[in-house]
């Protein structure tokens, strides 16, 4: 007997769940039908009970089976709409603006539904195509700029200098250790790291925005930029070498500490933790510089640069692997700059709203 309504209830409940999930169906069918379930179960257990608090147990629930059944409506069925709507959703379905698929957050031929009238617009690149991506968009699309001089190097001086630089010195020799030559994985799991401090140092001088009432001069946007900027290099060399269960859980624990590390020691001393981050860059510079040098020995085989590549860098369409690795050494180049010019304000004894920062620096 228990069993048998137990069953009835598990049967009541997917009912209501199930179009919430699979369905567009109506609903009212199953209201009826799961009240007597409840209740017939209800009606056997709360025995153990007075009336009242069973009664009032079947009342709550009856009740969240109703919300359930609003909530399922809301997400689910387009009963609600009207003929229009669900035409245009029905257009959205049938992938209308859903373009062509493509990996690394492009778009995908499954229209999602809403009507919150949010969906995105169509974005056409300059030869009239559509665009792909919707993890980033033209606008925020550049030509790298490969003029800038690779060889600079701030010559620690004073303690903190010293500090950085041989923190930064020190961990590369477990880094050169566990990659070897193997720079395409190398060059992915650093981008994994590469792309904390920027946000660590612009969520803490947003926070100080708001805490203080004062502008940021800009610095809380370029350090996001970098941020993501470095966040698009890992996208990219994605594209041409997968981690290893190994390697995913190496950047889940290194993750953990570094950026703990991190925001302690932007809190601690802007300064240090700029100039890390300038040293950091100066290593990447050295990394891809070798990278590239794999790369003309035919070490490493030059691939076709991957799409994401191509549209973010606004590069040819015949671009190599190599070609990418150039853009991406020059935008760490323009991190160093950018990181060491951050330090340097708080030596001169300024903060960093004093001076206006380098926002589309690339
Ligand atoms: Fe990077
Ligand atoms: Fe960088």
């Amino acid at each position: 007997m228990m069993i048998k309504s137990t069953t009835r209830v598990a049967r009541a409940v997917l009912c209501h769940m199930g179009p919430r999930y699979f369905s567009t169906t109506a609903l009212h069918g199953c209201v009826a039908s799961d009240v007597q379930a409840i209740r017939g179960v209800f009606g056997g257990t709360t025995t153990f009970f007075h009336g009242n608090l069973a009664q009032s147990s079947e009342k709550v629930l009856v009740g969240c089976m109703r919300l359930l059944a609003v909530g399922g409506a809301r997400k689910a069925s387009t009963l609600a709409l009207g003929d229009k709507q669900q035409e245009e959703e029905k257009k959205v379905q049938g992938g209308e603006t859903g373009g062509a698929a493509a990996a690394g957050g492009g778009n995908n031929n499954k229209g999602i539904v809403s009507y919150w009238g949010v969906e995105p617009a169509k974005i056409t690149k300059e030869d009239g195509s559509e665009w792909r991506w919707n993890c980033f968009k033209p606008w925020e699309t550049y030509k790298a700029d490969l003029s800038i001089d690779l060889k600079k190097h701030h010559a620690p001086v004073t303690f903190l200098d010293k500090v950085a630089y041989w923190t930064v010195k020190s961990l590369r020799f477990p880094t050169d250790i566990f990659f070897q030559r193997r720079y395409g994985c190398r060059a992915m799991m650093l981008e994994t790291v590469a792309a904390v401090p920027g946000m660590v140092g612009g969520m803490l001088l947003h926070c100080k925005s708001l805490r203080q009432f004062e502008h940021s001069g800009g610095w809380i946007k370029a350090l996001l930029e970098e941020a993501e900027n470095e966040r698009m290099h890992l996208m990219t060399f994605m594209e041409v070498s997968q981690p290893r269960w190994y390697e995913r859980a190496l950047v889940f624990t290194v993750q953990g500490v570094f950026f703990n590390a991190y925001f302690l020691t932007y809190l601690a001393s802007p300064k240090l933790a700029h100039r890390i981050v300038g040293y950091l860059e100066e290593e990447a510079i050295h990394s891809y510089t070798e990278f590239l040098k794999e790369l003309d020995k035919g070490t490493i085989e030059n691939v076709p640069a991957p799409a994401i590549a191509i549209d973010y860098w606004r590069m040819p369409p015949n671009s190599t692997l190599r070609d990418v690795v150039t853009v991406v050494r020059a935008d760490e180049a323009h991190h160093c700059d950018v990181n060491h010019f951050a330090s340097d304000i708080h030596y001169q004894g300024h903060e960093l709203k004093e001076a206006p920062a380098p926002i589309g620096y690339h």
